[in-house]
């Protein structure tokens, strides 16, 4: 795992949007994999800056997202289908057709997982998945005790993470328990893996998922046994790192070659 430490979440952000716009210059057919959320918005705001002002194309990209509530639709201004749609869809050149987001209002929602599951291997697998973490340590929303072997299904999410995502919604709505997510094992079948954490309260979490154990406690420690994992924090982040300063002086002195 490489695990870059940056000053700011501004910084975090810039740095991850890069990584995104370096692959889909280097494939304009790539397949993202993407996150909702707090953290990521700065890296999508970016991303479209590019696309206005860098010709960054992504007509040839095709994108499936990580998660989404069950029973909200993609017009439902909570729906993480509403969220990309407003924060990337709607501002860059990529077909709708080529955009993935789990349906919140499927009927059947084992054979929709299943469909999605084979949509991503039909498109070749994921190139790079991009994630956020949970204060409980989740990736995608793979609550923990989540199998790390899990496929997309359904979770319950836990009181934490509901009342994490409270924020998102008015206060007399009630924030959905149940969600569609990509499983741990879904994410690790992507060829590169890009996680990205900010704050303080996100701390406990990042030197759990890097410095703890391989545990179902932990889903995102899954990311253990990931061959290629990025891993961009900011200082607050980072701030329950044993080992912050070999991971600074590891970037610091990293070969030119390798950057
Ligand atoms: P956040 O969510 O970016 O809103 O903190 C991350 C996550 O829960 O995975």
């Amino acid at each position: 795992m490489e695990i870059i430490i940056q000053p700011s979440s501004q910084e975090v952000c810039s740095l991850a949007a890069r990584i995104v716009a370096k692959l889909v210059r280097e494939k304009p057919a790539a397949v993202i994999g993407l996150p909702t959320g707090g953290t990521p918005r700065p890296m999508y705001a970016e991303l479209v800056r590019m696309h206005q002002t860098e010709q960054l194309d992504f007509s040839r990209v095709t994108t499936f997202n990580l998660d989404e509530y069950v029973g909200l639709g993609p017009d439902h201004p909570c729906s993480y289908h509403y969220y990309m749609t407003e924060n990337f869809f709607n501002h860059v050149n990529i077909p709708e057709k080529q955009t993935h987001v789990p349906d919140g209002l499927a009927e059947d929602v084992p054979d929709f997982c299943r469909h999605y599951e084979s949509a991503i291997r039909e498109a070749g697998g994921i190139d790079l998945q991009i994630l956020g973490i949970g204060e409980d340590g989740h990736i995608g929303f793979n609550e923990p005790t989540s199998s790390l072997a899990s496929r997309t299904r359904i979770k319950t999410l836990t009181q934490k993470t509901v009342d994490a995502n409270k924020r998102f919604f008015k206060s007399d709505e009630i924030v959905p328990r149940h969600v569609i997510t990509l499983g741990v094992g879904t994410i690790m079948e992507a060829k590169r893996c890009l996680l990205i954490a900010c704050g303080q309260g996100k701390a406990v979490a990042v030197a759990a998922m890097v410095e703890g154990p391989v545990t179902a406690m932990t889903p995102a420690s899954a990311l253990q046994f990931h061959p290629s994992v990025v891993l961009l924090v900011d200082e607050a982040a980072a701030g329950r790192l044993a080992l912050g300063d070999y991971y600074r002086s590891v970037y610091r002195n990293k070969p030119d070659w390798q950057r």
